[in-house]
């Protein structure tokens, strides 16, 4: 049984200044919900119910979102206002939340090692909540399906064009079964000649927890950050990593192309006043 998700939400979300100069990235609102909480509620859906976030400065907000404002339930209690307090007062009361901080930023696979202490010897769900998925099914929990029945680390991969190949870490394996790639290579952000499929990893993951012992041996790679893609091929070269392609639709919100997107297509589809 998978029980904890981590949030790795220490990045500087440079890509949005000056918004996100003294506002965290994950709270920017998608229609009038922050990022970060839809990746909460995928989390929940799939039954992760220890949340734990990987903060770092200037992203108390963060905290504060999952945390009772005494306040405001004061100001509003029995008023017909109370109805827009519902869905995170259902996130509330369905999760626990704890957080640690990543004092420097070196990178996702240094945050994720930072979340040790939150997760322990146990496989855990990963969610860059910058990565806004749309699916009948959750992202997670099809993934956490999969980890049932194979047990062991799966990274969620989408197919992207050749021109957009090096934003990502990408992916070269076998097929295993319809959309399960066994993986025995892995790049982060390559030249698009050298880049070994079209399959590049997003946001969500599920991780066994010797990664962490790999992580501590990983040197940083790509732009003197430590990479989770690193870690994770020699994951792969000790044993195996599942690639999955999700079903359902992703927007990357760490892009403000992305974002817009999004945005229209949540109050279109999904908001529900
Ligand atoms: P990004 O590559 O999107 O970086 O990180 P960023 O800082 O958030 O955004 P830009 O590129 O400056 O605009 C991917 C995920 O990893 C987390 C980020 O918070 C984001 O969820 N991260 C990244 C950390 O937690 N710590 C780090 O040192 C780096």
């Amino acid at each position: 049984m998978i029980t904890k998700c981590l949030f790795p939400v220490a990045g500087y979300g440079t890509r949005f200044l000056p918004a996100t100069k003294s506002m965290p990235k994950e709270m920017l609102p998608v229609v009038n919900k922050p990022l970060v909480q839809y990746g909460v509620e995928e989390a929940l859906e799939a039954g992760l119910k220890d949340i734990g976030f990987v903060t770092g400065r200037g992203k108390r907000a963060i905290a504060d979102h999952f945390d009772v404002s005494y306040e405001l339930e004061h100001q509003i209690a029995g008023s017909d206002k109370e109805k827009y307090l519902e869905s995170i007062r259902e996130v509330m009361s369905k999760g626990s939340f704890s957080f640690t901080r990543q004092r420097d930023m070196r990178g996702l696979g240094d945050a994720i090692l930072n979340g040790y202490r939150l997760i322990g010897d146990e496989a855990f769900g990963v969610v860059l909540s910058d990565d806004l998925c749309v699916a009948e099914e959750g992202v997670l929990s099809q993934m956490v399906k999969l980890y049932k029945q194979f047990r062991c680390s799966i990274v969620a991969v989408q197919e992207v064009p050749e021109d957009q190949i090096s934003k990502f870490g990408v992916i070269g394996g076998e097929q295993i079964k319809d959309g399960i790639y066994q993986v025995n290579e892995m790049v982060e952000k390559p030249n698009p000649e050298d880049a070994p499929s079209n399959l590049a990893i997003i946001g969500r993951y599920i991780l066994t927890p010797d990664i962490f012992e790999i992580l501590r041996d990983t040197p940083p790679g790509k732009n003197n950050e430590v990479q989770l893609t690193d870690a994770l091929m020699t994951q792969a070269q000790n044993g195996c990593v599942l690639a999955y392609k999700f079903k359902g639709r992703r927007f990357d919100c760490g892009s403000v192309e992305g974002f817009v997107t999004a945005t229209n297509y949540v109050y279109e589809n999904l908001y529900n006043p």
